[in-house]
């Protein structure tokens, strides 16, 4: 079967959303995600976005996140998000996002990195929140369509142009002819066997990209987050313990009970610190999250998500030291876009984690992601949105048309033999406490 759309967005968490919410009501847009709706890394966001509280902490944001980034960033890419920040926390407030307020105003917490209270949040399931605002949105617009289990088996190139993709759904395979594509597939996390991710995300986009020759930029660069559960007998995902606990007051302490890291650095060196304490007690694979200064009242009221799933664990926050240790979080790297989202393939854009804007450096600063999304989603929409058919739509159909669906078992062979391709890839960039964290 052959379809038709103007846009084709892969991915549904908040790149893939807020792209379709804000492209023009005339164009038609197939949204779909390769298994359910909320089966993102978004969802699971539980800090907050980051955002320019007042204009005079431009330079300040900007700072922390080069410094965070270990000034690897691409300042351009920063100044967007952080001029762009506000106008975004606007259109979500307006699509009905209830980030938490003290009576009229924004509550801002802090995170690693963050000289300042910047961060507006929903208590402690950001992503949640938004996420579930930006489906009511996109579900009411006529002409988007979302389909849940179904997969893009590949992109249709001709030339160094995407002009659609070949997508798999209850066993039948539909070709989509597209003015515009979009990769908003997500990181790598299910790739690793500690990660805060969900385990389908596994670097799909990446996969594909390769495949295709697109460019890629600073695929090393992985994240670390500091503070997930320890859970021996779990594999693949753990508990994500925010750092906005840390924000509001957490300490880390080690085997000993001792203070050794100053909770508010950035990831990367808490990380490091961690690990380095650990390596010291073989026998403890894990250092503690101290939250026992706050009351059962204040932790229940500001991370009541956390507290239950601690407690569902046998923790008590307000009595009991978490066991952590740092898992895979995040892929700062990705395929190469400019300040529009568009990759090196016309008429192909990559947003969100899957993308490498140069926004993070070699290490995101905290609550910057979900923002980054916000940004570039919305560049990428006001692309497309200009976007005119140079007279080839016809050539187009042509094309897609005569595309041999016989071939498509190669593509899904090809498909494995690529994500190999891009996992061996990857390993052989990074460094060794990196690769012990894989699971094949
Ligand atoms: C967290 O809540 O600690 C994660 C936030 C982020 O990844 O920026």
């Amino acid at each position: 079967m052959n379809k038709k759309y103007d846009v084709l967005i892969i991915g549904t968490g908040i790149a893939g959303l807020y792209t379709a919410c804000n492209l023009k009501d005339n164009l038609r847009v197939l949204i779909i995600t390769k298994n359910k709706l909320r089966d993102c890394n978004s969802y699971l966001a539980q800090g907050g976005i980051s955002t320019l509280r007042d204009i005079g902490d431009k330079e300040a944001f900007i700072e922390d996140t080069l410094k965070a980034g270990n000034y690897k960033n691409k300042l351009e890419a920063v100044t967007q998000i952080v001029e762009n920040s506000t106008d975004n926390i606007n259109r979500l407030l307006s699509l009905g996002v209830d980030f938490d307020k003290d009576i009229d105003e924004l509550n801002y917490t802090r995170e690693g990195g963050h000289s300042k209270f910047r961060i507006v949040h929903s208590k402690d399931e950001t992503g949640k929140e938004v996420i579930e605002k930006l489906i009511n949105y996109v579900s009411s617009k006529e002409n988007i369509t979302i389909l849940e289990d179904t997969t893009l088996l590949d992109i249709i190139q001709y030339k160094n142009r995407c002009i659609g993709g070949i997508i798999e759904r209850s066993s039948e395979i539909i070709t989509i002819n597209a003015k515009a594509t979009v990769l908003a597939t997500g990181g790598i996390g299910g790739i690793f066997n500690s990660t805060t991710n969900i385990e389908t995300i596994t670097g799909d986009g990446l996969s594909i990209a390769l495949k295709h020759n697109i460019l890629m930029k600073d695929i090393s660069y992985l994240q670390l987050h500091p503070t997930a559960l320890y859970e021996e007998e779990v594999r693949g995902r753990k508990l994500l313990l925010s750092e906005s606990l840390r924000g509001e007051g957490g300490v880390i302490r080690n085997a000993l009970g001792e203070k050794f890291v100053n909770p508010l650095l950035p990831r990367d060196i808490v990380s490091r610190e961690i690990l380095k304490e650990i390596c010291k007690t073989p026998q403890t694979p894990y250092v503690f999250l101290d939250m026992t200064n706050k009351s059962k009242e204040f932790l229940i009221n500001r991370f009541p998500y956390i507290y239950e799933q601690c407690l569902k664990r046998g923790y008590r926050m307000e009595k009991d030291l978490l066991p952590i240790a740092p898992a895979h979080h995040y892929c700062m790297g990705g395929i190469q876009v400019d300040l529009n989202s568009k990759t090196s393939m016309k008429d192909l854009y990559a947003i969100g984690e899957v993308s490498c804007t140069g926004v993070h450096g070699n290490n995101r600063l905290a609550s910057n992601s979900l923002l980054e999304g916000l940004v570039f989603s919305r560049k990428a929409a006001q692309h497309i949105n200009l976007l005119v058919d140079e007279g080839d739509d016809k050539l187009r159909g042509e094309l897609v048309e005569r595309i041999n669906l016989k071939a498509i078992s190669d593509v899904k062979n090809a498909n494995e033999e690529y994500k190999y391709k891009f996992i061996s890839y990857l390993k052989g960039k990074v460094n060794g406490e990196y690769v012990k964290l894989f699971n094949c």
